[in-house]
């Protein structure tokens, strides 16, 4: 039984993060005119309203994307333009109501010879995720398990693109799983760029997975961290992270500048840290 709905989280400070990432991998595809294929395991609902009753009962996009919004256009970091712009597009006005989740923001980079593939479980989402792209015949949108969806999806026959894996954690299990369907699908399609959500939590969850990773034997695999405080104060998340395998051409010393720069508009405190390194490298 799934109880977990991004509704609640999105637009918070763990968004943001992935969702630069996200439009900087999508940047980078768009730089070579053969297609691309995005596919996404994890999908949730595609757009967010910002003034539910969901978004603000927790209130965490005022600690996320709200931070980013509030700065004038001429501060923002050049790498966080493209993200802040497509943003824009959906709220033409002064205030931010809608948020993109990341089915949107990728949608936004697909020229016409591209394709896209969703999927998510939970019966309500998926029926929010169909109204979000109706009628969108470049989006295609499967109910079901995302990791042995993924599995029967892989190669894709545009050979190239990007697989962002964004798993809730609800269930102990998602963190083995992320990592024996890392393995299965870089068998079965090695170009592949795979991008995997993580928390930082308390216990460190993330450390035994992150283990197993770099041990599994796939090759280049980025770390981004982000943390907004110290690992010991009891709030069970402590930060944000993604392992990205194959990044593209300079996304390692693109995030080297952006983090920084974002870890002091998200830290407020100036607690915690940020890092890029790789896991494993050539
Ligand atoms: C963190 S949210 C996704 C957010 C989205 N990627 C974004 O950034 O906008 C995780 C989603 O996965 C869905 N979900 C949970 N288990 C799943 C599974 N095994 N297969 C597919 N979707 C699942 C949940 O219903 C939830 O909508």
């Amino acid at each position: 039984m799934l109880s977990y709905r991004h509704a609640f989280h999105a637009g918070n400070y763990a968004d943001v993060v992935k969702h630069l990432i996200l439009n900087l991998i999508m940047e980078s595809l768009c730089k070579k005119e053969s297609p691309f294929c995005y596919l996404e395991t994890h999908a949730g609902t595609g757009f967010y309203d910002l003034s539910s009753e969901f978004a603000e009962k927790t209130g965490e996009f005022k600690e996320g994307i709200q931070l980013l919004w509030r700065l004038p256009e001429a501060v923002i970091h050049p790498l966080a333009t493209t993200y802040m712009r497509t943003l824009r597009a959906f709220n033409p006005g002064q205030n931010l109501n809608t948020y993109l989740g990341s089915p949107a923001f990728a949608r936004h980079f697909l020229r016409p010879h591209d394709a896209m593939n969703l999927m998510e479980l939970h019966p309500q989402d998926v029926e929010l995720l169909k109204n979000s792209f109706k009628k969108d015949k470049q989006v295609h949108i499967h109910q079901r398990d995302g990791f042995e969806g993924l599995i029967a999806l892989v190669p894709p026959k545009e050979k190239r693109g990007l697989v962002l894996i964004d798993p809730s954690y609800e269930l102990k299990q998602d963190y083995l799983q992320v990592v024996e369907t890392l393995k299965l699908a870089h068998k079965r399609w090695q170009q592949g760029i795979y991008a995997v959500w993580y928390p930082l939590l308390n216990g460190l969850p993330q450390e035994a997975m992150l283990k197993k990773l770099a041990n599994s034997g796939i090759k280049k695999i980025l770390v981004v961290e982000l943390s907004r405080e110290a690992s010991h104060t009891p709030r069970a998340m402590y930060g944000t992270g993604m392992v990205i395998i194959n990044p593209p051409y300079q996304l390692e010393e693109k995030l080297q500048a952006l983090l920084p720069w974002l870890w002091k508009l998200l830290s407020p405190q100036a607690e915690g840290k940020w890092r890029v390194e790789w896991l494993v490298g050539e």
